[in-house]
């Protein structure tokens, strides 16, 4: 018998946690609804003219917001009715850090089918191809719902985007190319620091295709499809890959570096973004949960180290000139072609 003791708490939270499907769940279908942008942001709305805003019935309704007031998110009073709180707030859209995309994410289905299938990850198998019988990105291509769902998801991570355009001089440059860029949320966010660099986003076709003017800044930044590990857009000065490489496997990650490099002048640097393991140990447990994110979807896919980035970089034929980290969990990976490479 173990000589340590569980207490209460232990039990509760633990309780909590093996039933934390439930939370997700509803904290999926409270933003299916819209119902954080239908509770005035300072005041308070009865739940019946809630559910009507919804379309829903009043009683599940009053069901599963008690359940997020457990944990404080929204507030519902015995009479009823229903008002924010400082938690349930950033479920709005129209709110900075919104997670109402976030929320929408998680519970997508691709997600759902992929997590049901976790196990097959333990004996070396890749749980979303067990599932839908694909890899992410053709499923994403195939359900252009949930893609642009996570194309906004990326864009909205707390402070990861300012954190990076704040982090790097960009003023020098002319043309900044976004290599597997999503809806160009980064590059908006360093255009609008810095005034001379024009913009590239490359991605793959249905993501570019799905770009309006106003991703684009009216012209400052094109949008070019295509695939990574083939051609990659020539004669940019910098090229950024954010997170991308933690969705590879090592040897996938050496093929676009080397479609990178191919790419790029020797005067052009490369700027990779990725969270680093050792960099910052107080986010060690938010990492493990991308890190698994990353064994679901992609299966060898993974956070990596200082050390292992200098590794694909050097196999890649690029000189890491240093790491830069930002006032977020990411940091910056600054390398140049290697002069003999
Ligand atoms: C994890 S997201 C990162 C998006 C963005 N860089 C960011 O930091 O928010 C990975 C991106 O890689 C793109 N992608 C995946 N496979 C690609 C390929 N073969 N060629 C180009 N882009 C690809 C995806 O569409 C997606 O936008």
């Amino acid at each position: 018998m173990s000589t340590m003791t569980t207490t209460a708490t232990d039990l509760q939270e633990l309780d909590l946690l093996i039933r934390s499907i439930q939370v997700s769940r509803i904290l999926g279908l409270v933003a299916d609804l819209n119902v954080a942008d239908k509770v005035p942001a300072n005041g308070q709305i009865k739940i019946h003219d809630l559910a009507t805003a919804c379309a829903v019935h009043a009683e599940p309704m009053v069901r599963i917001l008690r359940g997020l007031a457990a944990f404080q998110i929204f507030q519902v009073s015995m009479d009823g009715a229903v008002s924010h709180t400082s938690r349930s707030l950033p479920l709005r859209t129209d709110v900075p850090d919104s997670r109402h995309h976030a929320a929408l994410f998680w519970n997508g289905r691709g997600l759902w089918e992929t997590y049901g299938k976790l196990d097959v990850a333990m004996t070396g198998g890749i749980p979303h191809e067990a599932a839908w019988e694909m890899n992410r990105f053709a499923y994403l291509r195939q359900h252009p719902d949930e893609a642009r769902i996570f194309d906004a998801h990326m864009t909205t991570f707390p402070d990861r985007l300012p954190a990076i355009a704040a982090a790097y001089d960009f003023s020098r440059a002319k043309v900044i190319a976004d290599i597997g860029g999503g809806n160009g949320g980064l590059l908006r966010e360093i255009l609008s620091r810095f005034p001379t660099p024009r913009g590239i986003v490359f991605d793959r076709k249905d993501v570019i295709d799905s770009l309006t003017s106003e991703h684009l800044l009216q012209g400052r930044i094109s949008g070019q499809s295509g695939s990574f590990f083939d051609q990659i857009p020539d004669s940019a000065d910098i090229y950024m890959l954010t997170w991308i490489l933690h969705d590879w496997s090592d040897e996938d990650c050496v093929r676009i570096l080397r479609a990178c490099r191919k790419a790029m002048g020797s005067h052009s640097r490369l700027l990779i973004g990725e969270d680093i393991l050792e960099i910052d140990p107080a986010r060690a447990a938010a990492m493990a949960y991308v890190d698994i994110q990353m064994m679901a979807m992609f299966g060898s896919a993974r956070i990596r180290s200082e050390q292992e980035f200098r590794n694909l970089l050097d196999e890649s034929g690029f000189s890491t000139l240093r790491i830069i980290p930002t006032s977020a969990p990411i940091s910056l990976i600054e390398a140049i072609i290697k002069p003999d490479a």
